[in-house]
């Protein structure tokens, strides 16, 4: 539990910080205290980003929040894309072929608390599959800047 409180206080931590410092703050998180090729297997590798995505799926559609959003046949190409999105910002050697994330979330009318009540819902998918906290942390910490590109209200 209070691993999970700690977590989502720094997603607001940095879901909150100006974009600019994030910017600045990520690439400097990602060469730390672990190395790259520990931090995508700490997710499991690719088979684990399945297994992520496949949960994350099911808490989105489980949570009154998310649900209106997610709850439609595109839910396996979501996660297919997921998945090697993931999987690509933790330089695990895919690469992303979807659509930017302007393009994909425009008219979707995203707000800032159903983007922190997506981060929460991966978070506990995470911490299902038992992903350590620090590597939670780091992509986390490359997903927060996105925001600016899928927010609209
Ligand atoms: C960092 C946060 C997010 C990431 C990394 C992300 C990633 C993605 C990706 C990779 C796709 C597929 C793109 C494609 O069409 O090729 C997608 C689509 C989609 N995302 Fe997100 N997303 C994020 C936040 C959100 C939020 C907060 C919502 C709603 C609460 C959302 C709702 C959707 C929906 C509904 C689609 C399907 C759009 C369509 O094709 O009609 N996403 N997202």
């Amino acid at each position: 539990m209070y691993k999970l409180v700690f977590s989502l206080a720094l997603s607001s931590v940095l879901l909150s910080a100006p974009m600019t410092v994030l910017a600045e703050a990520s690439p400097n998180l990602g060469n730390t205290a672990m190395e790259t090729d520990e931090v995508f297997q700490a997710f499991g590798g690719k088979t684990g980003l399945v297994n992520i995505m496949d949960d994350f799926m099911i808490n989105l559609v489980n949570d009154p929040r998310t649900k209106p959003y997610f709850d439609n046949e595109k839910q396996t190409y979501i996660k297919a894309m997921l998945v090697e999105q993931m999987c690509e910002l933790l330089n695990g050697g895919c690469r992303y072929p979807g659509r930017d994330m302007k393009s994909s979330h425009t008219g979707l009318n995203i707000n800032r608390a159903a983007f922190n009540a997506l981060v929460e819902d991966f978070q506990l998918a995470m911490d299902k599959h038992q992903v350590p906290f620090r590597a939670q942390n780091k992509l986390l910490a490359k997903l927060a800047p996105m925001y600016r590109m899928i927010e609209e209200k």
